[in-house]
């Protein structure tokens, strides 16, 4: 809650509720002032809690910097996402708020409590990824339990709805207020195959065998500016080589099948996405090598100052629902850190996005290595 001695926060970083004020951050704290750290739907949720406040083990699902954490911080709380950025906010929020962090903080693979006597869900951007929420919640907790789900009213379409009712009973959407709208079900006892989450497919022009969890990013096939980038990767040799944003790993998978005798980590702010690559080292490359690790990260902020010679990344342009620059920009800031004099961070880029420009702030000169009418390549040097 907004208490007296701390630090001046932005009012615009002051959510005022039905259920309190509290002091929101997005992170990174490098992201832009216009982008809030809730919406109307966290609104509609907290006027659902004042009106319901007997909740004693909430599980939260996709709560992104914690507006729905924040007033039920003194309970049993449960939060799961499959962003580690998110899981960094919710802690970081708490603690500018000076509430208790007693919360139980989950990935989406991780078992959810079967005690749960409210499911509060925002709803991602990845149908695949609601949908494995959905058969989990059906398949872990007791058939009746409460669900509300909230997002933009634009955001319940037709799919959106019949998942609902595939893994739910009795759902009902709201009347839209403020652009917004609840959805309350009870969840149903459903079984299910957890294949079905997990998609699977070939690229035979370059001999991959690949792996994809629910919600990873280019789940049915190969994205065009990876595809490009693969088809332009500098030469073999590079010591220590980081894949970053590494969604199914194919970029530090490609570099290590041109070069096997190089060091690789892959890093991804997202739990799904380090799974999968995690399997698809093991099918495409020599796993037991013992010089592959795949971690999760917010962008490069566990990696060690000057400690790789070469970054593969095609960078994210939104998180979540907000389309952004500010990710890619934190990418490029962390690899001039991370970088060793005289290396390189290798970007694809579609070519409407700017990043020649700040690329050229943070390294000076950038090389254009190879361009199509959608895509860049574009490389700098840390000199
Ligand atoms: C455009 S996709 C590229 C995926 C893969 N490298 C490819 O080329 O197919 C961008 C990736 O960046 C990841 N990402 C987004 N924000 C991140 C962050 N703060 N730190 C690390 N990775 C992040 C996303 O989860 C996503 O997998």
């Amino acid at each position: 809650m907004v208490t007296q001695n701390r630090p001046a926060i932005p009012p615009e970083q002051r959510f005022d509720s039905a259920a309190g004020s509290f002091y929101l951050q997005r992170l990174p704290i490098s992201s832009p002032r216009n982008l809030q750290a809730w919406d109307a739907a966290d609104e509609l949720i907290h006027d659902y809690l004042v009106a319901n406040p007997d909740i004693r083990r909430p599980l939260l699902i996709n709560d992104q910097f914690g507006a729905l954490l924040m007033p039920l911080a003194d309970r049993e709380v449960y939060s799961v996402s499959d962003s580690y950025v998110s899981h960094c906010a919710w802690h970081h929020n708490l603690s500018l708020n000076q509430l208790p962090d007693r919360l139980q903080a989950l990935g989406p693979l991780d078992p959810l409590p079967a005690t749960a006597d409210l499911v509060l869900l925002k709803i991602p951007k990845s149908l695949s990824l609601l949908e494995f929420q959905l058969a989990q919640l059906a398949a872990t907790l007791p058939a009746g339990t409460p669900i509300v789900a909230a997002a933009k009213s634009k955001l319940f379409t037709p799919a959106v709805r019949e998942l609902f009712q595939r893994y739910c009973d009795q759902a009902e959407v709201s009347l839209a207020q403020k652009k917004s709208r609840l959805l309350q079900a009870r969840t149903r006892s459903v079984t299910i195959d957890s294949e079905h989450f997990v998609s699977r497919w070939s690229v035979p022009e370059f001999g991959f065998e690949l792996l994809h969890h629910a919600g990873v990013f280019a789940r049915n096939q190969l994205d065009i500016g990876a595809r490009f980038l693969l088809e332009h990767l500098p030469p073999a040799g590079a010591a220590d080589v980081i894949d970053l944003g590494c969604g199914n790993g194919v970029l530090g998978i490609g570099y290590g099948r041109v070069s096997p005798a190089s060091p690789i980590t892959w890093v991804d702010e997202s739990f799904l996405a380090v799974a999968s690559t995690r399997a698809n080292i093991a099918a495409n490359l020599d796993a037991d090598s013992g010089h592959y690790q795949a971690l999760v990260d917010d962008c490069l902020s566990q990696q060690p100052d000057q400690s790789s010679d070469l970054i593969l990344c095609n960078p994210p342009f939104h998180q979540e629902h907000a389309v952004t620059s500010h990710i890619a920009i934190q990418m490029f800031t962390d690899a001039r850190r991370v970088l060793r004099q005289g290396g390189e961070l290798r970007v694809v880029a579609n070519r409407h996005l700017a990043y020649h420009q700040p690329l050229k702030h943070l390294f000076g000169a950038v090389r254009q290595i190879a361009a199509n009418p959608k895509f860049v390549i574009l490389s700098v040097k840390k000199r």
